[in-house]
């Protein structure tokens, strides 16, 4: 059976994806994390930022941590039933200022270890929770660091496996020191929403370490003890047998824009610029262009890529019977050369209209001054005698009177009028 489909004209002069918005300070990574059975999230921020530190979902689940209002929370994929695996989330929040946290900075380190969740705020452990249901095993899952961050930016972001708390916190042990105000609810099943083309990373878990293998798995990567590897953006070191540190590759900041990040590059760079349809001209790389009111442009690195739009159209300024759509890529109407203009009276009531090609022309009547739009009485009686005279009205013994587009003069005692603006003595007889 055929299937009819409404096709909207996409005009492509280039294949690039162009949708792209991130802001320059926006770091995005990519690690198959949620892979690794026990990990761990590490980063150190101002106690008054916001936003959100990591995200990691596929077509199924979420994970996300973040920070608002000093109160961190964590949405964690659980599983209501393993056998329908009804997908559900639970948000834990832990408000800050109950723990008594003064700041400047958190250094928080969040720990997955089975169905254990810990968070610890450099050596205090100020939450732990048990989550019998938590599915951390994202199959083809995206990860996004720090993200909508408001504030200075986090420092020290790092993922990895393994314990860290034991060797960091070794000396003087962990304390604990819980919040009092801690929330924990189940969210409405995850409706999944696709993260824009370009972010698409898919990882498969193909790699099998060798039995007894002495070092760590990491991205289908399988690295030696004290071996340093870039991974997908990621500098990683495997420090003992199944713990890793990775951390993210540090990029140059950009100054254009609309920076952009190459395929198969980790860091943001400044397009080139493009000449659309070989014009002299060259426009910036990110610049958007209207060729038409209907035809939306953008320059995307050497490429133009073009569509149809829509568009929202102003009424042209003549009657309708003199509407033409003819020009290409527009899809508003214009109005035709010598088009009744005047018909839709553009002009000032103390206006006269023209039709010319171009449109109306609008003049204000004698008497009045103004563009034509608008236009306004002149005072006669505010000139001067000498302009007065050369008017030719309202001399002597006469008083000046103002009107719409005109004057007139009213005789004082005494005097006759003889003519419209001229008084001249009453002879006594
Ligand atoms: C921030 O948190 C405090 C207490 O935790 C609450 O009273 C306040 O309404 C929150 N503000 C916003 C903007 O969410
Ligand atoms: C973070 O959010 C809170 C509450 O919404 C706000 O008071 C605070 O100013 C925000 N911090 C920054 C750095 O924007
Ligand atoms: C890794 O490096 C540490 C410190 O340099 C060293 O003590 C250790 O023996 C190394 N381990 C291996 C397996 O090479
Ligand atoms: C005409 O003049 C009026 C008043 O000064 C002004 O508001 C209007 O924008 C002008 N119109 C044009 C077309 O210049």
């Amino acid at each position: 059976m055929w299937v009819h489909h409404l096709v909207i004209p996409l005009l492509l002069i280039s294949a690039v994806k162009c949708e792209i918005d991130r802001s320059p300070s926006m770091l995005v990574h990519y690690m198959n994390l949620l892979s690794i059975g026990e990990s761990w999230i590490a980063i150190t921020f101002d106690l008054n930022a916001n936003g959100t530190f990591f995200l990691g979902k596929n077509a199924e689940r979420r994970l996300e941590v973040g920070f608002r209002n000093k109160t961190l929370y964590m949405i964690l994929p659980i599983s209501s039933s393993r056998i329908q695996h009804n997908n559900k989330e639970k948000r834990y929040a832990i408000d800050f200022d109950s723990i008594g946290k003064v700041g400047p900075s958190l250094e928080l380190i969040i720990t997955f270890q089975h169905n254990h969740i810990h968070v610890y705020d450099v050596c205090d452990e100020i939450f732990a929770g048990f989550e019998p249901d938590l599915m951390l095993s994202l199959a083809h899952v995206k990860v996004k660091v720090v993200e909508n961050w408001q504030g200075p930016q986090p420092s020290h972001f790092a993922i990895g496996s393994g314990w860290p708390i034991g060797q960091k916190c070794r000396l003087n042990g962990v304390k604990k020191k819980y919040a009092q105000s801690y929330s924990e609810e189940i969210e409405k099943g995850y409706q999944p929403s696709s993260f824009n083309d370009m972010d698409e990373i898919f990882f498969e878990q193909v790699v099998i370490a060798p039995p007894n293998f002495n070092g760590c798995k990491i991205n289908n990567a399988l690295l030696h003890i004290n071996e340093t590897r870039t991974l997908d953006c990621n500098i990683c070191t495997c420090l003992d047998r199944d713990e890793v540190t990775c951390r993210a590759l540090e990029c140059p900041a950009v100054t254009c824009e609309h920076p952009m990040t190459r395929k198969g590059d980790c860091c943001p760079t400044c397009g080139e610029q493009c000449f659309y349809e070989n014009h002299k001209i060259a426009n910036p790389h990110g610049e958007v262009f209207w060729p038409g009111d209907c035809f939306r442009c953008q320059c995307w690195d050497t490429k133009v890529q073009c569509s149809s739009e829509y568009a929202t159209c102003e009424p042209p300024s003549c009657p309708e019977e003199d509407w033409v759509y003819n020009e290409k890529f527009n899809c508003c109407p214009k109005c035709r050369d010598f088009a009744r203009f005047c018909a839709l009276n553009p002009c000032h009531k103390y206006a006269t209209c023209t039709d010319s090609k171009r449109g109306p022309k609008c003049s204000c009547n004698t008497g009045f001054q103004g563009n034509g739009t608008f236009c306004e009485d002149i005072d006669e009686c505010a000139f001067s005698q000498d302009a007065r005279e050369q008017l030719g009205g309202c001399l002597a013994g006469s008083m000046c009177r103002n009107i719409p587009g005109s004057y007139k003069c009213d005789c004082l005692p005494g005097y006759q009028m003889i003519g419209e603006h001229t008084c001249l003595p009453l002879i006594r007889v």
